[in-house]
């Protein structure tokens, strides 16, 4: 069984997972409320945090497995890409958990988890497939021929599309995160009220698949700045239902281009966007029209988890005791 470990921003996570990707565990300490008077993550306050709350989950994890230590066979844990801070945290006790026992370490790119979270059981996708991710921190769209590795065919040249749902709620006057609360508020508005800009940047990779949001939130600004603060109050639902069809436009727009490219027929969505309901009515359709199918894993595997970690590092290269004592953590991966 694998042990894997997650603190790449602001959720610190643990996962117990067995080698064919039945998930025994998978336990998250979201640190959201903390961060949430900061209008956003702070990368201090999240180390901190981060470093009181591993043992916990950890020790949490094993007990909802109902399983000790015997029972790991290697422990895996996100390298990067995150917050530095944040990200050596995990890896510090990931290695002091292995070493301990003389266990391989598998190192994890972030990022690969999201993209083979629907490997996991109960019904695992099959590879070839078309993945969108977007969360806060990224916003890519990658193929899979083998869960040992993902294609990026492109990715956002500025802001996530959870940064940009986030720093939309912020411009209307809602919480943070943004997300949920203009996915709330947007069902009670007419999405084609106001004209927003649907970004598909020609980008600089090699498939024409990138993204570009930070436009979207600059027009949505003006737009606040033009009504007046009467006038947005009155259309605040008006407002975010058009904003977050712009967003949903330009994911689901690439997201069908990539399929019909790659000529795929398994198609999934992650990262904590995938809960946005607009995405995945209009992502379900398309995959519809398509005649492909669609993955949407739950919630807690798009959001940052370490299940996912624990898919990633079943097709990844164990780092034998004590080779991974001078590992590093990385704030990007190349
Ligand atoms: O994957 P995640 O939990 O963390 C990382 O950023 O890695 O994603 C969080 C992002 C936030 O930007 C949040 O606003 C967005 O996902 N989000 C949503 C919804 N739920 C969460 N965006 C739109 N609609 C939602 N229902
Ligand atoms: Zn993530």
């Amino acid at each position: 069984m694998i042990l894997a470990i997650e603190t790449s921003c602001d959720d610190t996570c643990a996962a117990v997972v067995t080698a064919d990707g039945a998930i025994r565990a998978n336990a998250i300490a979201s640190q959201g409320l903390l961060h949430e008077r900061y209008g956003g993550v702070v990368p201090e306050i999240a180390s901190r945090r981060h470093l009181e709350l591993i043992d916990v989950i950890v020790a949490d994890a094993l007990e909802s497995a109902g399983v000790g230590f015997d029972a790991i066979s290697k422990v895996a844990v996100t390298q990067g890409p995150g917050l530095i801070g944040a990200l050596l945290v995990g890896l510090s006790s990931a290695k002091a958990l292995a070493a301990a026992r003389e266990l391989p370490l598998v190192p994890v790119d972030h990022l690969h988890g999201h993209v083979v979270a629907p490997t996991l059981e109960p019904d695992p996708i099959e590879p070839p497939y078309v993945c969108l991710v977007a969360s806060g921190g990224h916003t890519f769209v990658a193929r899979v021929d083998d869960p040992r590795s993902y294609a990026v065919l492109g990715e956002t040249l500025d802001d996530a599309a959870g940064e940009a749902f986030d720093k939309g709620a912020r411009i209307l006057g809602l919480g943070y995160p943004g997300g949920p609360a203009i996915d709330r508020l947007a069902r009670e508005g007419d999405p084609e009220a106001f004209d927003f800009p649907r970004s598909l940047p020609s980008g600089h990779s090699a498939a024409g698949l990138d993204f570009s949001f930070s436009g979207l939130k600059t027009s949505l600004l003006y737009r606040v700045r033009d009504l007046g603060e009467a006038e947005t109050e009155r259309r605040r639902a008006d407002l975010a239902a058009s904003y977050q069809a712009a967003i949903v436009a330009s994911l689901v727009a690439r997201l069908g281009q990539a399929i019909g490219q790659q000529a795929v027929r398994n198609v999934a969505l992650g990262g904590g966007v995938a809960a946005n309901s607009a995405l995945r009515a209009a992502a379900g359709e398309l995959c519809q029209e398509l005649g492909v199918r669609l993955w949407i894993p739950p919630h807690e595997l798009c959001t940052d988890n370490a299940a996912m970690i624990a898919a990633a590092a079943r097709f990844g290269d164990p780092l034998e005791y004590p080779r991974y004592l001078d590992l590093d953590a990385a704030a990007r991966l190349v």
